[in-house]
């Protein structure tokens, strides 16, 4: 019997596009969902916040559980604390009570125990609860996943639409975007062999790209205008709400984080897909 992996957040970007990879790829897959949401892959579940009495015996001895709940934008009624650190509590201990031996979780690059970004405090505290779970595990800290609808390339096409793209501060911090189907690859390989067993990993592209030529690219040749904004301008705007970025998206992107991709490369043995690869198909689809 092919193996059945469960997911939480399967509705969201990377739940989505893992989901229907694994799939397609012969996993019997449940998407775990709130109320009014849904998926096109596998059977789907609804849950509130993990916890329903009834829901382990639902999910019982599947191989694995894909925690992909998350949310990187804060407000009053859903902060990082109830989110990030205690839906993965939840997520640990319905595991537990499932009987599922393994758990993946994708957390951020930058993330560590010397971190002050509220959002990588959220991220490292849900490491933790993983770590000590007792449970098998596999931690992702990623930079971003990019594919066909990833929230950094849908945000660039709305400021396409509005006919202008900002650019915070200089632009020439970095970042290693990863393709949602490497993660997807990446996450079949901790699913189904022990090399990433108990290990947090980077989960990084191959290319190291600064914001002014990600947009270059994603632009391809459009003639759009490009508007430079002092940070503190930009910074102004996300703390009222206004914009397109939020306080903690311009923190990791000041932050220039950059992973290990080597070590990823030597684990997986895989040829990662570079992102100008992404941009191009992207493009054509
Ligand atoms: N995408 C990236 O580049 C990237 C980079 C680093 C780390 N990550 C991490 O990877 C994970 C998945 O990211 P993503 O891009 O797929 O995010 P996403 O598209 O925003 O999806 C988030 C998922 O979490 C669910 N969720 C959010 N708040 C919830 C709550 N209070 N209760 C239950 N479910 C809730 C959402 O469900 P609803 O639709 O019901 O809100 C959705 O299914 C997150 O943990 C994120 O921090 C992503």
């Amino acid at each position: 019997m092919n193996p059945s992996v469960v997911i939480s957040g399967a509705n969201g970007f990377v739940g989505r596009n893992v989901g229907m990879f694994l799939s397609k790829s012969g996993f019997q897959t449940i998407g775990l969902v709130r109320k009014g949401k849904t998926v096109n892959f596998g059977d789907i579940i609804t849950t509130e916040n993990l916890s329903e009495k009834n829901l382990a015996s639902k999910i019982k001895g599947a191989s694995a559980f894909l925690h992909f709940i998350g949310q990187g934008r804060q407000t009053v009624d859903s902060d990082y604390d109830t989110v990030n650190v205690s839906l993965a509590r939840n997520a640990v201990a319905l595991c537990k009570k499932a009987k599922i031996k393994k758990i993946i979780y994708i957390s951020g690059l930058g993330v560590d125990k010397n971190t002050t970004l509220g959002y990588f405090i959220s991220k490292y505290k849900a490491e933790q609860e993983i770590i000590h779970s007792g449970l098998d595990y596999t931690i992702f800290r990623a930079s971003y996943i990019i594919g066909n609808d990833d929230p950094l390339s849908e945000d660039l096409e709305q400021q396409i639409k509005k006919g202008q793209m900002v650019i915070p501060g200089s632009g020439n911090y970095r970042f290693q975007p990863i393709f949602v189907y490497d993660v997807a690859d990446v996450v079949i390989q901790s699913v189904t062999g022990k090399k990433f067993s108990n290990k947090i990993i980077d989960l990084v592209g191959p290319q190291i790209v600064s914001y002014n030529d990600f947009v270059k690219k994603f632009l391809h040749g459009k003639k759009i205008k490009i508007k430079k904004m002092d940070f503190e301008t930009v910074y102004h705007d996300a703390l009222h709400n206004k914009g397109p970025f939020g306080v903690d998206d311009l923190s990791i992107m000041a932050g220039d984080y950059i992973g290990d991709h080597k070590k990823l490369a030597s684990l997986s043995k895989m040829r990662f897909t570079r992102y100008d690869e992404v941009l191009q198909s992207r493009i054509l689809s």
